[in-house]
This record gives C-alpha cells, sequence and structure tokens, in this order.
C-alpha cells in the first residue's frame, strides 16, 4: 500500500517526539492502544491556567499511518482551548493524511488519545 506524502512527510520528520516530565501539574497524559493491531499511542499536552494547550508531545508504537496521526494532532492542538481540541475528529486527520480505509483506525487512535489527555487533566483538576 503507498502512504500519501503528507503521511511519509510526518513519518519521516515527526513534530514534537517526547515526553515532559511525569510529575509536572501543567500535564495531561493520554494512553491508547488500537485493539484492531496492537498499536499504541502516547500524547502528551501541555496545558496553561486558563485551559490553552501551549505544547504537546506524542509516543507513538505503531505503524507510519499512527505515527503520521500523532505528529499531526500534535500541531493541530498547540494553541487551542481543550474545546476546540476535543472538536478535532478522526475524519479531518484522516482526510488531511489522505489515509485509506484501512488506516482509519490509526487516526481514531489519535482522536482518541486527545480525549484521553483532556479526561485526565479533568481528573486531575477534579
Ligand atoms: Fe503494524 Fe499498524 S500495527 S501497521
Ligand atoms: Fe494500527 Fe495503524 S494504528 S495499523
Amino acid at each position: 500500500m503507498a502512504y500519501s506524502d503528507k503521511v511519509i512527510d510526518h513519518y519521516e520528520n515527526p513534530r514534537n517526539v517526547g515526553s515532559f516530565a511525569k510529575d509536572d501539574p501543567t500535564v495531561a497524559t493520554g494512553l491508547v492502544g488500537a485493539p484492531a493491531c496492537g498499536d499504541v499511542m502516547k500524547l502528551q499536552l501541555k496545558i496553561s491556567d486558563t485551559g490553552i494547550i501551549e505544547d504537546a508531545k506524542f509516543k507513538t508504537y505503531g505503524c507510519g499511518s499512527a505515527i503520521a496521526s500523532s505528529s499531526l494532532i500534535t500541531e493541530w492542538v498547540k494553541g487551542k482551548s481543550l474545546e476546540e481540541a476535543a472538536a478535532i475528529k478522526n475524519t479531518d486527520i484522516s482526510a488531511e493524511l489522505a489515509l485509506p480505509p484501512v488506516k482509519i483506525h490509526c487516526s481514531i487512535l489519535a482522536e482518541d488519545a486527545i480525549k484521553a489527555a483532556i479526561d485526565d487533566y479533568k481528573s486531575k483538576k477534579a
């Protein structure tokens, strides 16, 4: 199967790979797995007092589409409010990366990672 140019670009030059310090109270973590293939994605968001995502990092153990999807969302969420980030849909990701049908679940993993990180933030705040 051929990957799109955008997938290859993110795969070869992934943006924002890495982790923030675990004990940083401004950091929320979303860790999700894809039952279909066993791939795992970790997304961390650094969130300001006013609920704006200031920075994002990811680590993904998975296919090229999963890596490209997570790289893309780290760029998209920066500067967004949590509400805006939560509104990012897997269909936005798969359209941007021109993912074929068998790779749609890779973009769903990325959407789930954003939601999981936001849930983590809310449970830390509560
Ligand atoms: Fe290997 Fe996605 S699990 S290609
Ligand atoms: Fe499973 Fe891409 S996340 S094949």
